[in-house]
């Protein structure tokens, strides 16, 4: 990735140099030579560039490109960072390239917040999955390798810039972990990756099918055993506060590497996209690595399910009656919903062993919640109003917005099951809502918990600034924001 020089230094080889401003009218004479600065005023004018945000207006001189991008007058740090992006995508075939943050006194960020996100903006948006190729070149690839950031009058550092780093990474990691196709990152090699996170201080303890099934974990397994990839659970500690057992937090995740729809087998178009339904759990252990990175002073347990969902003649059958680490059976009406299954074992697993203040899972866990919200919003689901509305203001601070829906005794009665105390399923319509109810089944009353469903916003198939094509990594900025990484 590319170097960022936080020193206020000017670069001797620029050979590109972006003034980020909200007027068009430029004086920076340290910054840009006469020459630059001149032709640059006469781009200003045949462009008619007015500096609102995301505009761009640039000449070349022979030696160095100078670019000039609007910030418009009143941008949030959102809009910052998708900027931010917008320059990595003109200026990725340069070099080495030297950003200017004019003042900007209409607005209320300070330049320093400014240079800080753009640099988010670029790592999130320069984003690439590269690692299956075989025949590019090196010259097929991004050549900028150091920005220099520099502000008016403004003491900059990279140190001040160590949270939004450490959450950039954290995204890239989850991307790159939903990006492997299933083949690579089946259960075991998803365990093994987690483990290696040990360096940053987290404790990684993870359960083999066998501790599995001792510990009753029978609605996880079912799902389990139709794969010859064996499951795993892993959990993850994160001690930032003093010495004590009660955690702030308690993250739960969705880890199916690969859903086929088992026995109730999927249709094959864009099954190839079900390798990303361990999204949840990429995002979860994201989370975790962004709040060692930070090192938050909050303790924080997470639990992610890994398994994978196939059909065979050792796979759970439609009728088929297990019974949940909880003690509560439930008969499998589809198994394609698998998620809540993996899920409900796994809140348990994390509320039995754990004191935990507020749960939050994630999953891309219905087709349902893709349809209602599109590509904007994830699902939200609560038991407690104050949790909700945090996520909600979080989502919203971050761009990874969030929508709240109902989890009500009308629709919780839709799960019930004649033979059973419930079914994986209800009616197809509500069935966002009813799969959360299924978890809230495994949520104990006293504890305030929120399930997450980012099914659809996981990937993004035409790509934003900040989301190029493919995993998202939906809910690390949400939930890195949540837990106070930045
Ligand atoms: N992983 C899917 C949900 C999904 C769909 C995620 C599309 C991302 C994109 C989940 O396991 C599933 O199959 N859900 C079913 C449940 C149904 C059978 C009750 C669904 O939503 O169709
Ligand atoms: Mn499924
Ligand atoms: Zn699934």
């Amino acid at each position: 990735m590319v170097e960022f020089v936080f020193e206020n230094k000017l670069s001797s080889n620029a050979d590109v140099k972006v003034i980020v401003t909200p007027t068009s009218t430029v004086k920076c004479d340290k910054f840009c030579t006469d020459r630059e600065l001149k032709s640059l005023k006469d781009a200003i004018k045949t462009e008619d560039f007015k500096a609102e945000l995301g505009t761009f207006a640039s000449v070349f001189d022979g030696k160095t490109k100078v670019m000039i991008a609007g910030i418009g007058k009143k941008p949030n740090l959102f809009d910052i960072q998708t900027l931010g992006a917008k320059i990595y995508q003109r200026i990725k075939n340069c070099q080495n390239a030297q950003i200017l943050v004019a003042e900007n006194p209409t607005s209320k960020l300070k330049p320093l917040d400014i240079v800080y996100n753009l640099a988010f903006g670029m790592e999130l948006g320069g984003y690439s999955f590269d690692k299956y190729f075989t025949t590019k070149k090196e010259s097929d690839f991004p050549k900028l390798e150091k920005v220099y950031f520099i502000t008016e009058g403004q003491k900059i550092s990279a140190a001040q810039y160590n949270n939004l780093r450490s959450v950039a990474n954290a995204v890239r990691y989850a991307r790159d972990l939903c990006n492997e196709p299933a083949n690579y990152l089946t259960p075991q090699v998803f365990a093994d990756d987690i483990k290696r996170l040990e360096y940053l201080g987290l404790k990684v303890k993870i359960l083999e099918e066998k501790q599995i099934r001792s510990e009753g974990m029978n609605m996880l397994m079912s799902v389990a055993q139709g794969s010859h990839n064996a499951p795993r659970v892993v959990v993850l500690r994160w001690e930032g506060a003093e010495k004590s057992a009660e955690n702030e937090f308690g993250l739960v995740g969705k880890g199916v590497t690969f859903d086929s729809g088992g026995i109730s087998l999927k249709p094959s178009s864009n099954m190839g996209d079900m390798k990303g339904d361990m999204t949840g759990a990429a995002v979860v252990v994201a989370t975790m690595k962004a709040a060692a990175l930070c090192k938050v002073k909050k303790n924080i347990t997470a639990v992610v399910g890994l398994v994978e969902n196939m059909p065979s003649g050792h796979a759970t059958r439609p009728g088929d009656i297990v019974t949940s680490m909880s003690g509560q059976t439930v008969e499998i009406i589809n198994t394609d919903a698998e998620g809540r299954l993996v899920l409900g074992d796994c809140l348990w697993y994390l509320q039995k062993n754990f004191a935990v203040k507020n749960i939050i899972d994630v999953a891309t866990l219905t087709g349902s919640t893709m349809r209602t919200f599109g590509f904007e919003y994830a699902g939200l689901f609560s038991n407690n109003d104050k949790l909700a509305d945090s996520l909600y203001a979080k989502g919203l601070e971050s761009g990874e917005k969030l929508w709240r829906l109902p989890v009500t005794k009308e629709y919780d009665r839709l799960i019930d099951s004649d033979i059973a105390d419930m079914k994986n399923c209800g009616p197809a319509n509500g069935g966002g809502i009813t799969a959360a109810c299924f978890l809230q089944r495994f949520i104990k009353p006293e504890n305030a918990w929120a399930h997450l469903d980012i099914a659809g916003v996981d990937r993004d198939d035409k790509g934003h600034p900040l989301t190029p094509k493919g995993a998202t990594a939906f809910g690390v900025r949400v939930l890195s924001k949540m837990i106070g990484c930045y």
